[in-house]
């Protein structure tokens, strides 16, 4: 049987700009926020999302521009898992959309190391989903092993986030494969996964989701990679390492590195 484009068609190119606790101030964020924005609007294969700590959303939504149509939309680097309620210091998904945000980081192996576990994980990306936020999933083992335990990782992670997620809501979700180890200055000094690396685990990634789901819908997700990506590195594992985009750290603080980074993956 023909398999009709449309099936296994993913969406833009994209990229996320994980600013983490940066930068110090509100006017500080307005000018990286702006920066970014003016590089992003010029590369147009290229979905970019600006993942912001929360006291800044609401004000960069309003320099968003159209919000979904645009080519900048607004991430959260974290959400609650509860609804609502006695939870001194969380805020909930419907807080995130009611100020404009789109998507939402989850799991992020800088939370995960603070205590995140996989099942709180998997509460965060169903709290999310439920009120219409894109989950961008982070998933990476933190050291390599020759006996491929990582891939294991990989799997428990993979299957515990999405235990509860049904297929129709899969296209509301994207994952950034993170190796921890390679997680670092986002300039392109610190260590980087090969692009067979990447490819290796973008496959893999694939196969568990293909055998939780379908075919079709496993393909469809969109897979981006993170950990140090620069300028000199993006075209490199963006051609050859069969993924769509980038998490991007470190260099998206610097509009000039995120320009090339955007350069690169808008020329894949
Ligand atoms: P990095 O960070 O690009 O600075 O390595 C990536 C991330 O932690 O999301």
């Amino acid at each position: 049987m023909k398999v009709r484009a449309k099936e296994t068609k993913r969406p833009l190119r994209m990229i996320v700009a994980n600013w983490k606790m940066h930068p110090d101030s509100v006017s500080e964020a307005k000018a990286l926020f702006l920066a970014s924005k003016k590089e992003a609007m010029r590369r147009k294969n290229v979905q970019t999302i600006i993942a912001a700590p929360f006291v800044y959303l609401a004000e960069l939504h309003t320099r968003a521009v159209g919000a979904r149509v645009s080519p900048i939309m607004l991430g959260a680097q974290d959400v609650s898992g509860e609804k609502g309620g006695t939870h001194t210091g969380e805020i909930s998904a419907e807080m995130l959309a009611g100020v404009g945000v789109s998507h939402v980081i989850v799991g992020h192996s800088e939370r995960r190391a603070r205590g995140e576990n996989d099942d709180i994980v998997a509460q965060k990306v169903s709290a999310a989903l439920k009120k219409g936020l894109v989950v961008i999933l982070c998933i990476g083992e933190t050291a390599r092993d020759t006996s491929g335990n990582y891939l294991s990782i990989i799997e428990t992670q993979l299957r515990i986030a999405f235990a509860t997620v049904p297929k129709a809501i899969l296209k509301s979700v994207i994952i950034a494969y993170e190796p921890v180890w390679a997680i670092s200055g986002g300039d392109g000094r610190g260590q980087t996964a090969t692009s067979d690396d990447v490819h290796e685990m973008v496959i893999f990634i694939r196969k568990i989701l293909t055998s939780m789901y379908t075919r079709p819908s496993a393909e469809r997700v969109p897979i981006l990679y993170g950990g140090s990506v620069g300028g000199e590195n993006a075209l490199v594992l963006m051609q050859q390492g069969m993924i769509d985009g980038f998490l991007v750290g470190g260099a998206s603080l610097k509009p000039h590195l995120f320009g090339a980074i955007l350069t690169a993956t808008n020329e894949k």
